[in-house]
């Protein structure tokens, strides 16, 4: 397990805390409508932290070509119709470029800010010149709307339970899932980051925000930050 991270219900948990069995039962939201809505016809995607393929699915139901890349086997035997790497994310280095990287599910917010390097690091070695990057980030009440409850009519509820500061700018989140028959936690550890701090880590890592996809700025376009944006053109060769 990472330091901070635990799971706990039915069966295989990741080293971030995250239940295989929860995963597979968790449907997929607006987040496939997001990316298609970005993301040229047909782009090659590499997904970073895919779980079961819960936004792999239907992305590739949309004509995208996924490379799905997890660090948990478990999670990657559910996927189906992707090329799957069995990989942490910091670190990953393909000899390949992809038309779009997604880093979603609140990755970029992991609370050890190595990790968050060696992350997006593996955003900007894996993009394509004209490609980019998108990035789903927490929204801005994430933090202080807790204890919050959503009951889905689909039959299970999510509760964020409580949020606790421990220190350096970390929280360690307690998360519980209700289903009807059976109940997952996840506790893990994540870096609230304002609008400013997000793109101050977004610089230190050579990539720019393009725009915020969404008017509550969770999903993020961001580009090399040398590069021209995939508008076409030279790409210039950072100095310094
Ligand atoms: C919260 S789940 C979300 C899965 C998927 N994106 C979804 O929305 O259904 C996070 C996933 O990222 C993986 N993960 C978290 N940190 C990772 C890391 N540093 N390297 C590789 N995989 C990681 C976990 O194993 C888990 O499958």
């Amino acid at each position: 397990m990472r330091e901070g991270y635990k799971g706990t219900g039915p069966g295989a948990i990741t080293p971030d805390g995250c239940a295989v069995e929860l995963y597979s039962r968790l449907p997929v939201g607006d987040e496939p409508e997001i990316i298609a809505g970005v993301a040229p016809r047909g782009a090659r995607i590499l997904e970073l932290g895919s779980g079961v393929g819960r936004m792999t699915h239907p992305l590739i139901e949309r004509g995208f070509t996924v490379t799905a890349v997890d660090e948990s086997a478990e999670m990657l035997e559910r996927v189906r119709g992707a090329r799957t790497i069995c990989s942490p994310i910091e670190g990953l280095a393909l000899d390949e470029k992809f038309d779009v990287v997604l880093l979603a599910s609140f990755l970029v917010h992991t609370g050890d800010p190595e990790v968050r390097r060696g992350m997006l690091a593996t955003c900007l070695r894996h993009v394509a010149d004209d490609g980019f990057v998108l990035i789903q980030r927490e929204g801005e009440d994430y933090h202080t709307n807790v204890p919050r409850e959503r009951v889905d009519p689909r039959g299970f509820t999510v509760r964020i339970a409580s949020t606790e500061p421990i220190g350096d700018g970390v929280n360690s989140v307690f998360v519980e899932y209700f289903f009807p028959d059976g109940e997952w936690t996840q506790t893990f550890r994540t870096r609230p980051l304002t609008k400013e701090q997000f793109e101050e880590a977004m610089d230190e890592a050579g990539l720019k925000v393009d725009r915020y996809l969404t008017e509550d700025r969770i999903w993020v376009k961001a580009v090399c930050r040398w590069g021209d944006g995939g508008a076409g053109g030279v790409k210039a060769v950072p100095v310094g």
